[in-house]
C-alpha cells in the first residue's frame, strides 16, 4: 500500500477558523427562492411559506452565512421593489437571467428565512443599474433604529427591531462584461469607495466585501484587484473571489487537482491585497472573501433549452447541476484549501444552497434530498471549528494536464476548544488505497472517535429523488491512535473526516 505521513502540533497554528467560512448563497435565480426554500402549499411549508425539509437540511449543514439577494440578478434589483405589501410589490425583468422575478420574497421575508436557518444574512447591494445612494439607504432601512424615513418604513412595514445585517457586498462582479453596467476596475474602485463611506456613516458597524474578479481567468485579473483597492482600499474590509471548476473533458485526475489553482489564486489575491497595503504605508490588512465557489457545469446546455422553451418565465429550472462523485471530492478539497488559508479566508460562499448549483435539491410539490457535495460541505461545517493547523505532510504525488507534482493525499486538521481534533484527507489516486501515518505527539493521549468516508466504486455517481443515499457516507473501522501516532486507510478516490477526542 502507498504511505503518506503528516505531523500535526497544536503550536502549528494557521489561525482561528471564522465560521462564515461554511457559508452559502440564495440568489433570485433559477428555483433557490421560489420552489427551493419557499413554496407555499407544499405539505412541508410553514406558516410563512417555507419548506421545512429545506429547513432543516440547511440546519443540518449549519450554514452561518447566506449571501442574499444575488449574483448577477444583484445589478439590476431595485432593493425597494421588495419591502412593503407583498401584493403591490412589481414583477420585474431580470435581465441577468432573462426571467421574471416577482418580489414574492424579500428583505423581510428572507430575514425571517435565515432566522429559521440559524444564520446570518449577508446583504449585496446593486453598485450596477444603481448606486451610493440606493446603498446607503437600504442599510438605514435595514440596520437604523427609526425615526428617519427609511428606518421609518421598515417600522411601518411591520419590522421594529433593526435586521442588523453586519456583512455588506459592494456589488457583484463588476469587472464582467455581462454584469449590468459592468465597470473599469477605476470606475468600480470610485463607486465602491464612495458607497462603503456612505454605509459606515449609515452603521459603522457594518464590515464591506469589494468585488475582486469574477474568476481567476478573467483578462484583467490582477490588475482589477490592484487598480479598484487604490481607490477604496481604506473603507472596505474584505475582496471577493470567485471561481466554478468543471470536468467536460472526463480527466478526472486532472479535476481532482483544481484546488491547487483554488490556492494559487488565494495566495495570489493575498499578495495584491498586501501590496495596496503597503504602497499606501497602510497598518490595516485586508482579508478574503470567497463568495461563490462550486462545480458549475453539469447544466449548462440544458439551460440554453429551458430559456428557449420559456423565456421570460417565473422560477425556471435554471443551472440545476446534477453532481457527481468526483464534484463531492473536489469540494472536499476546496474547503481542505480554505481551512489552509484560515488567516486570511473569513468568509466562503458554496455557491448556491438550494437548488441553483446547490447541495440540496427539491421537486416543486415533491421530496428534498442532498447531491454528493452536501457531505462534504456539511462534516466541514459540523466538525471544522476552532483552530486550523498547518499540517506537515508527505504524500506521494502525480503530474496531470495543468500540475505536475499533485500530492495523491491533501489534508488539513482543526482543534476545537475542549481539545478535540479532526482530520480531513482527500485520497485522490484513482486506485489505490492509502496508509496515513500521522504523528500526533504534541497532543498526548487521543483516541479516534469515528473515520467517516465518502466513497463510491463510480466517479460519476450521483444522488436523485429516487436514490437519494446513493452517495452517502459511512463509518470505517480500522483507524487507530497509539502512542502518539494516528495510523488510518485511506480508501482509492475518498473524502475522509477523523475524529480524535482526548
Ligand atoms: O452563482 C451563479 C452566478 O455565478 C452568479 O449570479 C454570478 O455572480 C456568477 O457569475
Amino acid at each position: 500500500m502507498k504511505k503518506a505521513t503528516m505531523i500535526l502540533d497544536r503550536d502549528f497554528a494557521i489561525g482561528a477558523v471564522d465560521p462564515r467560512i461554511y457559508g452559502s448563497f440564495i440568489e433570485h435565480l433559477g428555483r433557490a427562492v421560489y420552489g427551493g426554500i419557499y413554496e407555499p402549499g407544499h405539505p412541508e411549508a410553514d406558516e410563512l411559506g417555507f419548506r421545512k425539509d429545506v429547513l432543516e437540511k440547511v440546519r443540518q449543514i449549519g450554514v452561518p452565512v447566506v449571501r442574499y439577494p444575488g449574483g448577477n440578478f444583484v445589478s439590476g434589483f431595485n432593493w425597494e421593489d421588495s419591502v412593503g405589501p407583498a401584493a403591490d410589490r412589481p414583477r420585474r425583468l431580470d435581465l441577468a437571467w432573462g426571467t421574471t422575478e416577482t418580489n414574492e420574497v424579500g428583505l423581510h421575508e428572507f430575514a425571517a428565512w435565515a432566522k429559521k436557518a440559524n444564520s446570518e444574512v449577508m446583504y449585496a447591494v446593486n453598485l450596477g443599474t444603481r448606486g451610493a445612494d440606493a446603498a446607503r439607504n437600504v442599510v438605514e432601512y435595514a440596520n437604523h433604529r427609526g425615526g428617519s424615513f427609511w428606518s421609518d418604513l421598515r417600522i411601518r412595514n411591520g419590522r421594529k427591531d433593526p435586521f442588523g445585517i453586519k456583512l455588506w457586498c459592494l456589488g457583484n462582479e463588476m469587472d464582467g462584461p455581462w454584469q449590468m453596467c459592468h465597470k473599469t476596475a477605476y470606475e468600480y474602485g470610485r463607486t465602491a469607495n464612495e458607497a462603503a463611506k456612505m454605509m459606515k456613516w449609515v452603521d459603522p458597524s457594518i464590515e464591506l466585501v469589494a468585488c475582486g474578479s469574477a474568476a481567476h481567468d478573467m483578462p484583467t485579473y490582477g490588475a482589477w484587484e490592484y487598480e479598484m483597492l487604490m481607490e477604496c482600499y481604506e473603507n472596505v474590509d474584505y475582496v471577493s473571489l470567485h471561481r466554478y471548476y468543471g470536468n467536460p473533458t472526463g480527466d478526472t485526475p486532472g479535476f481532482l487537482a483544481r484546488s491547487m489553482d483554488l490556492d494559487d489564486f488565494i495566495k495570489e489575491v493575498v499578495a495584491i491585497c498586501d501590496a495596496v497595503g503597503g504602497r499606501k504605508h497602510a497598518r490595516k490588512k485586508l482579508n478574503l472573501s470567497f463568495d461563490e465557489w462550486n462545480v458549475w457545469y453539469h447544466s449548462n446546455e440544458q439551460d440554453k433549452e429551458v430559456l428557449k422553451a420559456d423565456k421570460w418565465g417565473r422560477a425556471l429550472p435554471l443551472l440545476e447541476d446534477v453532481y457527481n462523485f468526483e464534484d463531492a471530492l473536489l469540494a472536499g478539497a476546496i474547503l481542505i484549501t480554505f481551512l489552509k488559508n484560515a488567516d486570511r479566508v473569513k468568509v466562503a460562499c458554496l455557491a448556491q444552497l438550494v437548488n441553483v448549483i446547490a447541495p440540496i435539491m427539491t421537486r416543486n410539490g415533491g421530496g428534498c434530498w442532498a447531491q454528493t457535495i452536501f457531505y462534504p460541505y456539511m462534516h466541514a461545517s459540523r466538525y471544522g471549528r476552532g483552530t486550523a493547523l498547518r499540517p506537515i505532510l508527505q504524500s506521494p504525488v502525480y503530474d496531470c494536464k495543468d500540475y505536475e507534482g499533485v500530492p495523491l493525499v491533501d489534508a488539513v486538521a482543526t482543534m476545537a476548544e475542549d481539545g478535540a481534533v479532526t482530520i480531513f484527507a482527500v485520497n485522490r489516486d484513482m486506485k489505490e488505497d492509502i496508509r496515513l501515518d500521522c504523528d500526533l505527539r504534541a497532543f498526548g493521549a487521543l483516541k479516534v472517535k469515528e473515520h467517516i468516508v465518502l466513497h463510491h466504486d463510480d466517479v460519476k455517481a450521483v444522488n436523485t429523488e429516487e436514490n437519494p443515499d446513493n452517495v452517502t457516507p459511512c463509518l470505517e473501522t480500522g483507524a487507530c491512535c497509539d502512542g502518539g501516532t494516528l495510523t488510518v486507510r485511506l480508501p482509492a478516490l475518498s473524502w475522509n473526516v477523523i475524529r480524535l477526542a482526548p
